[in-house]
C-alpha cells in the first residue's frame, strides 16, 4: 500500500514508521490519521514484524500537534467527534497493539504530537526535544487521551501544572519526569531505538503481547490490571513460544521463539 503522508522502512523484524510532513512540522491531519492507522494495522498482522519505531522526518519536530488548520472552525458535536474518532483510530489502537512501539522523540512533540508519543509504549528522547500540551493556550484540552496519560506518566501535580501553563519541556526534564526513557545526540536517537528494539525482538513476542495487555489494563478503570495478569500470565502455558523458552533454556541455548 502507497502513503502520502508517512513512510515505512523494514529492516528485518524491525519496522520504522516516519510522519513525513515536514513542512507542517508533522502535524496530524485526517489523512496522516488514517494513513498511520492503516499501516500500524498492516505490522500489527504482518507475523515478521516484532518491534515498531515511530518518529518524525526532519530534525526538529516528531510532531508539533494536531492540524490546527483542520479543525479551526468546528462545532461542539464535530470536535467531539474529532478526538473519539482520534482516540479510536489512533491513539488507543497504538496503545492496545500486540507488538511494542517506540516513540522516537526527534524534535517537537506538542499537543497532539506528545499524546501521540504518550500513547506509543514508551519513548525515546533526542537532546534537542521540546514536549508540551499547549492545547489550553488555544482555547480547548487535550483531546486524544492526554488528560489521562500524562498524569499517569508523570504523576498528577506535574501534569496540571504542564497543562494549565501550556508550557514546553527540555527532553532532559522529561527524562527527569519519566515521561521519556533516555535522551540522547538526535544522531544516536534511531540507532539507540533499534538497539533497544533488537533486545525486544529476542524475547517472545506472543509474551510480550500478554505483557502489553496486562500492563495497560491496570490503568483503566473497567478492569483489574491483576486478573488481567492472572488470565494471561495462564495463556502463556498453552503457547509455542512457552515450551520453546523454557525448553531452550534447560537445554542451555538461545531461545529461537515460532512467535505463537
Ligand atoms: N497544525 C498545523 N500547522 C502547523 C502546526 C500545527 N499544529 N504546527 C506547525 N505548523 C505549521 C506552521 O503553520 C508552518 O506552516 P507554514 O510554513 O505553511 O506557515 C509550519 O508548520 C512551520 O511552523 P512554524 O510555526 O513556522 O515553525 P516555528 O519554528 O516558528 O515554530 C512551533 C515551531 C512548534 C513552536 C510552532 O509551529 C507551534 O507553536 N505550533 C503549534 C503547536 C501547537 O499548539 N500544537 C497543539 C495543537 S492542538
Amino acid at each position: 500500500m502507497s502513503y502520502k503522508n508517512i513512510l515505512i522502512d523494514r529492516e528485518g523484524s524491525l519496522a520504522t514508521l516516519t510522519i513525513n510532513r515536514p513542512n507542517k512540522l508533522n502535524a496530524l491531519n485526517k489523512a496522516t490519521i488514517s494513513e498511520l492507522h492503516q499501516a500500524f494495522d498492516d505490522l500489527d498482522k504482518d507475523h515478521d514484524v516484532a518491534v515498531i519505531i515511530l518518529i518524525g522526518s526532519g530534525d526538529k519536530a516528531f510532531v508539533a500537534g494536531a492540524d490546527i488548520s483542520e479543525f479551526a472552525d468546528f462545532s461542539v458535536k464535530e470536535g467531539k467527534q474529532l478526538a473519539q474518532d482520534g482516540q479510536d483510530l489512533l491513539f488507543n489502537f497504538i496503545e492496545n497493539l500486540s507488538k511494542p512501539v517506540i516513540a522516537a522523540v526527534n524534535g517537537f512533540a506538542l499537543g497532539g504530537g506528545l499524546e501521540l508519543a504518550m500513547a506509543c509504549h514508551f519513548r525515546v528522547a533526542s537532546d534537542n526535544a521540546k514536549m508540551g500540551l499547549p492545547e489550553v493556550s488555544l482555547g480547548v484540552i487535550p483531546g486524544y487521551g492526554g488528560t489521562q496519560r500524562l498524569p499517569q506518566l508523570v504523576g498528577k501535580g506535574r501534569a496540571m501544572e504542564l497543562i494549565m501553563t501550556a508550557g514546553m519541556i527540555s527532553s532532559e526534564r522529561a527524562l527527569e519526569y519519566g515521561l521519556v526513557n533516555h535522551v540522547v545526540a538526535q544522531e544516536e536517537l534511531l540507532p539507540l531505538c533499534k538497539k533497544i528494539a533488537g533486545r525486544i525482538s529476542n524475547n517472545s513476542p506472543v509474551a510480550i503481547s500478554y505483557a502489553i495487555k496486562a500492563i495497560n489494563a491496570g490503568f483503566k478503570n473497567d478492569k483489574n490490571g491483576y486478573a488481567q495478569e492472572i488470565k494471561a500470565f495462564g495463556n502463556c502455558f498453552g503457547t509455542a513460544d512457552f515450551k520453546e523458552g523454557t525448553t531452550a533454556f534447560l537445554e542451555k541455548r538461545k531461545a529461537d521463539f515460532p512467535g505463537a
